[in-house]
């Protein structure tokens, strides 16, 4: 989950930072840009934390482009403009439209709201659930699933009154807050037969890894179980290999594999018009990788973003920053502070935080470097 605290306390501890690899790639590089001037959401003057993108048509800004005329809604308009970009655009540029959905509320959530981020960073999250309730790999609440109905409302809404153009391809973050999403809205929604709501489930959209295990997913077998008619990427491994309750993914670890994912889906997928359900953090990295504004999304909410995209020869060649290790409490802090390794500050004699996984499976994972703890924050 993104939890604003632990990522500054990250960045704080990233003294293993690489320099970026400078030696461009040899195979070819993706160059991505967001084009703006269409929604309000790339504009400076909005502002994300009370901007509602269902009384807003999606945030899409009126307009008679000049490649349309003709008696049609915003959105027709819209779509005959991407439609003419692309048909003038060089043979290596292409131009898509990403709606990025994150998911509704989950009990992690709520669970950060209860007990407060400090303590929730520390300790709380770091635990499967509490005594009622049960958080790894988190669903969503009843309030969760009545924002992903709203987003199923609004975009019945949108294709009746608007017309506008249908997602032709759906993909998932494999995190069932997102599964379950993405079903809410998009399954009971009268789709066309030639783009059915079959979404991809894809192991790099899912959220930033932190030790919190709302972040450790379930097994593929599982989400097959549970979600049968989902296509799952030949890629997602039956176990999830990189959540290990040990180390954290800092911020450019992040948007290096978002990068990634986003080079697969515009490699592969030539569907102009993509649904993409995800997490807030990784949206957020999402868009800096797009060059976008950040523009943090509330639980549910939804953001479009016309993308233009480059294929060059070279380009920096891929990095790939290593992970650090997170410390949290054996009972829950005092406090946290965001200058201190994930904030943590200990109660009782454990004065070193715990930098061993706690899903009860093996003992301390060897990737990632141990950051010291301060035992001048330690507390009896
Ligand atoms: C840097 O990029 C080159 C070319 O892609 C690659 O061979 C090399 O392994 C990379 N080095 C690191 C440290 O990632
Ligand atoms: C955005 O709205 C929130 C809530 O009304 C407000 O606290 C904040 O100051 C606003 N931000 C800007 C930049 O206007
Ligand atoms: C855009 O146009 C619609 C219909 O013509 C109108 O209802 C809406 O208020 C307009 N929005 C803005 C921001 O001007
Ligand atoms: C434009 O289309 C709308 C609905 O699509 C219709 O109600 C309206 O009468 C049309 N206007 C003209 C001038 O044709
Ligand atoms: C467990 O956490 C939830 C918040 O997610 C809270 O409502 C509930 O009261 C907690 N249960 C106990 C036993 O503390
Ligand atoms: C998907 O959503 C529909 C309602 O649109 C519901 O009937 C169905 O049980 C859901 N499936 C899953 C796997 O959540
Ligand atoms: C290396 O990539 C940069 C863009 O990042 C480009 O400007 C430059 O021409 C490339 N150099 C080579 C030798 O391909
Ligand atoms: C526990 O760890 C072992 C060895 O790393 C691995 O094979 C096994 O799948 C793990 N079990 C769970 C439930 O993660």
């Amino acid at each position: 989950m993104y939890t604003p605290l632990a990522l500054a306390a990250t960045a704080a501890i990233l003294v293993s930072a690489q320099t970026l690899n400078v030696t461009n790639s040899t195979s070819g590089y993706t160059s991505y840009s967001t084009v703006t001037g269409y929604f309000l959401q790339d504009e400076a003057t909005t502002n994300a934390s009370t901007f509602d993108y269902t009384a807003t048509n999606f945030g899409l800004i009126n307009s008679s482009y000049p490649a349309t005329t003709g008696n049609l809604t915003q959105w027709q308009k819209f779509e005959a403009q991407v439609d003419a970009l692309n048909a003038n655009a060089p043979l290596n540029t292409v131009y898509k439209v990403l709606f990025m959905g994150r998911h509704g509320e989950g009990y992690h959530n709520a669970a950060q709201t209860f007990y407060g981020t400090p303590a929730w960073n520390c300790y709380w999250g770091e635990k499967d659930g509490n005594a009622t309730t049960t958080w790894e790999d988190a669903d969503l609440t009843p309030a969760g699933i009545a924002q992903a109905l709203v987003a199923a409302t609004f975009w019945q809404h949108q294709i009746t009154t608007q017309l506008i153009p249908y997602p032709q391809s759906y993909y998932t973050s494999p995190l069932t807050r997102c599964l379950r999403t993405a079903n809410l809205t998009f399954s009971a929604l009268d789709l066309p037969h030639y783009y059915p709501f079959v979404p991809t489930v894809r192991e790099l959209f899912r959220e930033g890894i932190s030790i919190h295990t709302c972040d450790h997913r379930s097994s593929r077998s599982s989400i097959a179980a549970r979600f049968p008619s989902y296509a799952i990427d030949a890629s997602l491994t039956e176990n999830d290999e990189i959540w290990n309750g040990v180390t954290a993914e800092p911020s450019d670890a992040q948007d290096a594999r978002s990068k990634k994912v986003l080079d697969s889906v515009f490699a592969s997928d030539d569907h102009a018009w993509i649904s993409i359900t995800s997490h807030s953090g990784e949206i957020a990295s999402i868009l800096r990788v797009l060059g976008h504004q950040v523009f943090s999304l509330n639980t549910g909410a939804v953001i479009p973003v016309l993308v233009k995209a480059a294929f060059l020869p070279s380009g920096p060649a891929p990095s790939s920053p290593a992970y650090t290790t997170s410390t949290h409490c054996a009972a829950p802090p005092v406090t946290s502070l965001a200058s201190l390794a994930q904030g943590c500050v200990c109660s009782g004699t454990v004065v070193g935080g715990i930098t061993t996984r706690i899903d009860g499976n093996g003992t301390s994972s060897s990737s990632g470097s141990v950051a010291a703890y301060p035992t001048a924050y330690a507390t009896s």
